[in-house]
C-alpha cells in the first residue's frame, strides 16, 4: 500500500486525501496512517488544507544492497562495507587494509564522527546529506606514484557528477571538485608503504550531495549538489557512477604507469589552467600562470620571470588570485 501511495504522490504535486482513499480503496483514516508510517521512514510529506498531500523529499538510503544493485563494476566497490556510523571511512578502510581486505574494497557510511580532511583539518558531514566513502587499493606501483591516484580519483568523481547531474564541474588541482567557484567534493589519499612497495592506498572521497548549512566562512567556498541543481540525486547512484568511472580511469592509469593517457581529460577540467595562481611554498610565495600538469601529476606554473616551475602536491598550496579557485 505504501508503494502505491508513493506512486500517486509522485504523479502529481498535490493529491487530496479523498483521491488517495478512492484510488487505493481504503478509508481516510488508513490514508493518514500510511502517511504517518512513511514520515517515520524519513519521507517528508507536506499536508496543506484544501490541497492535499505533497511529497517533498524521499529518504536517501545507502545500504550495501542498495549500492551494489546500482554498481556495474568488476572490482571497484564490489566488496562493499557499509557502516551506518563510523569515525572516519579512511581510518576504517586502513584498518581493513591491515587485515588483508581485497583491492577495491569500498567503505561507505551515513555519518562520520571524526571525518578527516587534508592538512590535518576535520571534515564534517551532516547525517544522510553527503557521500563519505573510502576505496581501498593495492596498486602495483612505486610508492612515489601513489599521489597520482588522487588526480585519477578527482577525474572520476568529476565525470560521475557531470554524468548524473548535467553540470560541468571542474577540478581545482590536485583534487577538489568545484562548481561555480565553490568546492563540492574533497579527496584525502592515505598510503601504507615501505621503501619500494605500496601495501595499500586508501582514497577517501567526500561529496556534498544534500542539504547542508555552512557557516559564514565556508558559505563562500563550499556548496552542495542539491543546492546547485535543486534536484535530489540518490547517493547510491552517484556512489556507483564514481566507482565505474574510477575503475575505468584507474585501469588506464595503471596500464601506462603515468597520468599521460588521462592528462588531456584532466586538464580539460582543470579550473586553474590558463589562470593566475598563487603558489604557497613553506618559505616562499609567488604568483604565476597555471599551464597544466605533468604526466606525474605536478602542476606547471610559469612565474613572472617566464620560468616554468613544477609544483608538487602536499608540499605547497595553490590558490586562485581572486578567490578560492
Ligand atoms: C579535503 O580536505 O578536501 C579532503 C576531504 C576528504 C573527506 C573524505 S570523507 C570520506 C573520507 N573519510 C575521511 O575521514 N575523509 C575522507
Amino acid at each position: 500500500m505504501k508503494t502505491e501511495l508513493l506512486a500517486l504522490l509522485q504523479e502529481e504535486n498535490f493529491v487530496s486525501g479523498q483521491k488517495i482513499s478512492e484510488t487505493l480503496h481504503v478509508s481516510r483514516t488508513a490514508v493518514w496512517k500510511i502517511i504517518s508510517h512513511l514520515r517515520d521512514e524519513g519521507y517528508e510529506i507536506q499536508a496543506v488544507p484544501n490541497k492535499g498531500y505533497c511529497l517533498k523529499r524521499i529518504p536517501d538510503v545507502i545500504t550495501e544492497e542498495a549500492c551494489l544493485r546500482e554498481m556495474k563494476t568488476r572490482w571497484a566497490g564490489r566488496n562493499l562495507v557499509y557502516c551506518p556510523e563510523v569515525d572516519s571511512t579512511n581510518t576504517l578502510a586502513k584498518k581493513l587494509g591491515e587485515q588483508g581486505a581485497v583491492h577495491g574494497t569500498l567503505v561507505v557510511t551515513d555519518m562520520q564522527t571524526g571525518g578527516k580532511g587534508r592538512r590535518g583539518r576535520s571534515w564534517y558531514i551532516p547525517k544522510g546529506e553527503a557521500i563519505a566513502m573510502t576505496l581501498l587499493l593495492r596498486p602495483c606501483l612505486e610508492p612515489r606514484c601513489a599521489s597520482m591516484l588522487t588526480l585519477v580519483a578527482a577525474l572520476a568523481v568529476s565525470r560521475a557528477i557531470d554524468g548524473e547531474t548535467g553540470l560541468q564541474t571542474s577540478i581545482k588541482w590536485p583534487n577538489d571538485i568545484v562548481y561555480g567557484g565553490k568546492k563540492i567534493c574533497g579527496i584525502l589519499t592515505e598510503m601504507s608503504a615501505d621503501m619500494d612497495e605500496i601495501h595499500y592506498v586508501a582514497v577517501g572521497i567526500g561529496i556534498n550531495t544534500g542539504h547542508m548549512e555552512f557557516d559564514s566562512e565556508l558559505r563562500e567556498k563550499a556548496d552542495t549538489l542539491f543546492h546547485i541543481t535543486k534536484h535530489f540525486l540518490p547517493r547510491r547512484i552517484l556512489i556507483a557512477r564514481v566507482m565505474e568511472e574510477f575503475e575505468t580511469c584507474y585501469e588506464i592509469f595503471c596500464g601506462a604507469g603515468t597520468l599521460e593517457p588521462l592528462r588531456d581529460a584532466y586538464e580539460a577540467r582543470l579550473a586553474n589552467k590558463g589562470n593566475r595562481v598563487r603558489v604557497l611554498e613553506p618559505n616562499h610565495e609567488y604568483d604565476g600562470i597555471c599551464l597544466g600538469i605533468t604526466q606525474g601529476g605536478e602542476l606547471l606554473v610559469q612565474n613572472a620571470a617566464g620560468e616554468v616551475r613544477t609544483v608538487v602536491s602536499g608540499e605547497v598550496s595553490v590558490r586562485g588570485i581572486y578567490g578560492y579557485v
